[in-house]
Parts: structure tokens; C-alpha cells; sequence
């Protein structure tokens, strides 16, 4: 048998040659070091979303002056001209551990060589994610029907603007966006140096009612 195996009740290794008790005390000391590695690995891989769930507010406030920010969404030439194509980029407004949830949608028109219209995806009425029909040169809504023109201008349906669109500029070869800003109708996406121009409440009917008259 050897020397470190020892029964029940077998109560120490006196026994033991130096040797032996040399190579007993580094196995234990190695399994004590690799079981604290272990742990620490684990504590970590545990801490992280914690720490970023605890972190998130601190994070977001401190990087509170990136919305409105210009970002970029790609090089010019992913974007043919006279296509419109959809994009993403990454909100500015997103939080440790958002992951694939802070990318925002958004279609992007090249109109010319230099000149780019981007619009957010969602529909002016009420959100929904807007689709392009190339061969109608269209933008359609799936919700209520609403309908846009290439330009993002209202064609039909109940939307009572066009498209939000974001600023846009080129940075050497890439297309940046002024973005962050939830498009509603009170905002525009890029409503930091040029405001949104305000809608006009719907005018009510001047219809006489007969027995008024
Ligand atoms: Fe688009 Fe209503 S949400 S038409």
C-alpha cells in the first residue's frame, strides 16, 4: 500500500518518510490554491452583471453628454446612391449589459454623391417600424397604413408629418448621425440646432350645422 493511502481511524502519517509528507504537504497546498483560483474565477464571472447592474445609472449619467451626439452608422459607400438601405447604430442612451437592445434602426437614403437623408425607422403615427418598398418608392407602415414618399414625406394614411429624420454629415467616408434623441412629436432625432418645426394642431372642422344656420 502505499505510504499516503491511509484507512479509517488511521490517524496520522508519522509514519510517513520526509519525502512522502513533502509531496502530501505541495498536493495540498496546490489544491488549495487551485480551489481559491476557482473560486475567485467564479466570483468574477458572478460580479460582473452585478456590478454593471449597480453601475448602470453611474455609467449612464456620467455619459449623459454623448446624446445628441454624432455617430457614426457606416462608410458612404454601403450606401449606393438612389438606394435607400436600413442601418443600425449604437444609442448613446444604452447601458452596460444592453447588448443587442441599444442598437437602433434607421433607413438611410442616399440621395447624391454628397448628399444623404436618414430616417428613423419608426412611423409617425405610432411607432411602428416603418418598411421600404423599392419598387413603389415608398415607405409603408404594417400597423394602420400609413405611407411615406422616398423623401419622407407623408404620402397617406394617418401619420400627419413625415418620417423623423436625423441631421447627417460625412466625416471623411463615413456617414454620421446626430442622434440620441427619441424622435416624438414634440423632438426631432436632431432637434439640437434645428428645432423640429412643431405640428399645428389639427384645425377642427368649421362644418354649419343646419339648424344653427
Ligand atoms: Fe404607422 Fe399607425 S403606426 S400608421
Amino acid at each position: 500500500m502505499s505510504p499516503l493511502l491511509k484507512y479509517p481511524g488511521e490517524s496520522s502519517n508519522d509514519a510517513l518518510s520526509p519525502e512522502a509528507k513533502a509531496f502530501a504537504h505541495s498536493r495540498r497546498t496546490f489544491l488549495f490554491k487551485l480551489s481559491i483560483l476557482l473560486n475567485a474565477a467564479v466570483g468574477t464571472v458572478l460580479a460582473v452583471p452585478l456590478v454593471g447592474y449597480l453601475l448602470g445609472p453611474v455609467v449612464k449619467d456620467s455619459d449623459a453628454g454623448a446624446v445628441g451626439s454624432w455617430i457614426k452608422i457606416g462608410e458612404a459607400d454601403d450606401f449606393p446612391v438612389g438606394e435607400t438601405r436600413l442601418a443600425d447604430f449604437q444609442s448613446p442612451v444604452t447601458q452596460l449589459g444592453d447588448g443587442e437592445t441599444g442598437k437602433v434602426a434607421c433607413w438611410v437614403r442616399r440621395v447624391a454623391d454628397r448628399q444623404f437623408q436618414v430616417f428613423a425607422v419608426n412611423c409617425a403615427h405610432l411607432g411602428c417600424p416603418v418598411r421600404w418598398f423599392a419598387q413603389a418608392r415608398l415607405f409603408m407602415c404594417p400597423c394602420h397604413g400609413g405611407a411615406y414618399y422616398q423623401d419622407g414625406s407623408r404620402a397617406a394614411g394617418p401619420p400627419e408629418r413625415g418620417l423623423f429624420e436625423y441631421r447627417t454629415k460625412l466625416d471623411g467616408n463615413s456617414l454620421v448621425i446626430h442622434a440620441g434623441d427619441m424622435p416624438t412629436l414634440a423632438t426631432q432625432a436632431s432637434c439640437k440646432e434645428r428645432p423640429l418645426i412643431q405640428i399645428a394642431p389639427a384645425q377642427a372642422a368649421t362644418r354649419s350645422i343646419p339648424w344653427q344656420t
